[in-house]
């Protein structure tokens, strides 16, 4: 497939994540050509470059007309494997009640197991695709999915399968993460230590002999898991060569950073409450930062310090933690904008967050994010903005459609 006349083709690097100045700087070619070849990308170039016998050999030219090419979103941290919306909490939430006052009343990531168990597999496969599909539908061409409203060895199971048959279906590379520890399950309430056994020996054998998580997280935060047990059930993990990327200091300074980056974990994600050594340790490794403006939006939270993050030289990722609770929106575009208008990163530095680094936090550096030789060929191609640029454009005027035609493996996306 041959797309040619692109106004502007973005994403070109064969980096595997960008950290530093080069998160902002441009890789884009103005007026530019690109080959695809079966599901990858081939080569590229400037228009001038096109030779007859490119033009000739292609067996379908894509006019662009101006339009331009970006590489598709990558959304490294979700929870899009639920079984029921929380609506009822988001009215508490309107009037007054916090996340962890909705927690700690029994709603929360509790509710969603009661409702995720209570639930067949074959009805949470329905669901949770029908969900996968609208946000690929939305540019998103690489995605992570946790499980995590389980917490019990069979709705656990159940959850990680329901991901592997997501895989298989959809043509966008998914990650699977075990999150057995989200929250202590009702069982075994006031027994904390007890469920973190129970996640190591109950829960993570039979993950692991069933290979159904790339990555372990831990959801190590006040009220939730302390260091010490994350840095537990990391080692247990460890055992079987499952990487950690984990959820910390979402609602305080809680340690998460610490333990993530001592235990070479891929990311650390949410990071609203980091404080300045939390930024340090980051920028001194090669664990990324992850951050979730969908979930500050949603829940009235400070927004993760992105600029500071970036400036210091962590590797910054963006991503929409899509979930029932603390980020209702799986829309990528929406994320890319708020790291711009809330978190003041440029549009090229948070365009690179949500897509290159989004693909290194998942392990799909090498595979996808950007346009390079190899690459995979998952693609936006965008309505022309004459005179303006359109990756400035989609965040600025941030509901205002700007996907002309998809295309993942080198195919369009109907
Ligand atoms: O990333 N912080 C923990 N887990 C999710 C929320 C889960 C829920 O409320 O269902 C998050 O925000
Ligand atoms: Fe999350």
């Amino acid at each position: 497939m041959l797309f040619i006349n692109i106004g502007r083709l973005y994403g070109t690097t064969d980096a595997h994540y960008l950290r530093g100045e080069a998160l902002g700087e441009q890789h884009s070619i103005d007026d530019a050509w690109l080959l695809t070849q079966g599901s990858r990308i081939a080569s590229f170039g400037h228009m001038r470059t096109l030779s007859p016998e490119l033009l000739g050999g292609a067996h379908e030219i894509i006019d662009c007309r101006g339009g331009a090419i970006m590489p598709a979103w990558c959304d490294s941290h979700t929870h899009i494997v639920w079984a029921a919306n929380r609506v009822g909490e988001f009215i508490d939430k309107i009037q007054g009640l916090s996340y962890e006052e909705i927690a700690a009343r029994g709603g929360g990531i509790l509710n969603s197991a009661d409702r995720l168990a209570a639930t067949s597999e074959d009805d949470l496969y329905q669901c949770s695709l029908a969900r996968v599909k609208q946000v690929i539908r939305s540019g998103t061409g690489a995605i992570e999915i946790k499980s995590g409203y389980g917490l019990s060895l069979d709705s656990e199971m159940k959850m990680l399968r329901v991901i592997a048959r997501i895989a298989s279906e959809v043509p966008v590379p998914v990650r699977s993460t075990f999150l057995g520890a989200h929250a202590v399950s009702r069982e075994y309430q006031g027994r904390q230590e007890e469920y973190v056994d129970y996640v190591i020996t109950g829960m993570l054998p039979a993950v692991a002999a069933e290979g159904l998580a790339h990555y372990v997280d831990v959801f190590c935060d006040t009220g939730f898991f302390t260091p010490g047990q994350t840095a537990r059930i990391l080692e247990a993990a460890y055992k079987y060569g499952i990487r950690p990327k984990i959820h910390g200091c979402e609602l305080a300074a809680s340690g998460g950073v610490e333990v993530a980056v001592r235990h070479g974990a891929l990311s650390v994600d949410h990071l609203e409450r980091a404080d300045e050594a939390d930024i340090k340790m980051l920028a001194g490794s090669d664990t990324v930062a992850t951050m979730l403006p969908g979930a500050s939006f949603f829940l009235g939270m400070p927004y993760a310090p992105a600029r500071h993050a970036v400036d210091s030289g962590a590797i910054v990722a963006l991503a929409s933690d899509f979930n029932p609770g603390s980020s209702p929106s799986g829309d990528m575009r929406l994320v890319y904008a708020m790291g711009c208008i809330r978190m003041r990163l440029t549009p090229t530095e948070a365009f690179h967050a949500a897509t290159i680094n989004g693909a290194f936090a998942m392990g799909l550096g090498a595979e996808t994010g950007s346009i390079a030789p190899g690459k995979l060929a998952n693609l936006i191609l965008t309505h022309p903005t004459p005179g303006s640029d359109p990756l400035a454009m989609a965040a600025y005027m941030y509901t205002n459609p700007y996907i002309h035609r998809i295309f993942f493996n080198g195919r369009e996306y109907m």
